[in-house]
């Protein structure tokens, strides 16, 4: 991972975020909700201007942060649909999307990302996963399925704060399996027909997934 005086460096070059934005961040930050960090929004906000996304769906609401950082720099005509399974987030991004006027926007599903995304069918050009570390690898054949040609796939939280590179025994036995799993997780990303994946130390660690444009199902 980069040192902190780098990322601190970065990051000051920022121009910054809409004051409604810094104003959920700093409610989040002050309520331990885990929300992307600071380079992680920046390359966000970059991937919204190039890429465009006008169907977006995200893994992991929590209370809205990143769903409306999303909403904001993808455009209008962005539609996202964001998944959260804790009880006691999906009111308070509920009314994040009302208070921000995103509601007509930003579609919240609630429950569990494991039932959800087998239901859908629609096609998403860029794709978010940022829900339980120890499932991405269960998703990744509905989030594949969901991602259409030539769409990006962005995975946060992969490098485990640099945790990832340590033999699983150097590892807390209770982060074991969530170790070996993201493992296999990048492994896939790298791997999988149809996908072209880099992994780069930004935020916590974050795989840029691109669905190659003429890849058709067999
Ligand atoms: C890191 S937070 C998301 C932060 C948010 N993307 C942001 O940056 O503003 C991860 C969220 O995923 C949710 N989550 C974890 N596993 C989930 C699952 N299987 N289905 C739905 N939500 C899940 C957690 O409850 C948590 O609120």
């Amino acid at each position: 991972m980069l040192d902190e005086r780098t990322v601190t460096f970065i990051n000051s070059l920022d121009p910054g975020n809409p004051p409604y934005l810094d104003e959920l961040e700093k409610y989040a930050l002050e309520t331990y909700v885990p929300i992307i960090r600071k380079d992680m929004q920046s390359y966000m906000k970059f991937l919204m201007k190039a890429h465009r996304p006008k169907k977006i769906l995200e893994v992991g609401t929590a209370i809205g942060f990143s769903a409306l950082l999303m909403s904001e720099y993808a455009g209008n005509d962005a539609h996202i649909t964001t998944i959260e399974n804790y009880e006691k987030r999906i009111p308070l991004a509920k009314a994040n999307f009302e208070k921000y006027g995103k509601s007509d926007k930003i579609e919240l599903l609630e429950g569990d990302a494991l039932e959800i995304l087998p239901e859908l069918d629609g096609v998403y050009d860029f794709i978010f996963m940022d829900a339980a570390k120890g499932q991405y690898i269960n998703f990744l054949p509905d989030l594949f399925r969901l991602l259409a040609p030539g769409g990006i796939l962005l995975s946060d939280n992969v490098l485990q704060d640099g945790e990832i590179i340590e033999s699983k025994y150097a590892v807390n036995r209770r982060d074991r399996t969530i170790h070996t799993r993201m493992r296999d997780y990048l492994y896939e990303l790298k791997h999988m027909k149809g996908l072209m994946t880099a992994i780069l130390p930004v935020g916590d660690g974050c795989a840029v997934s691109y669905k190659e444009a003429d890849f058709e199902e067999k």
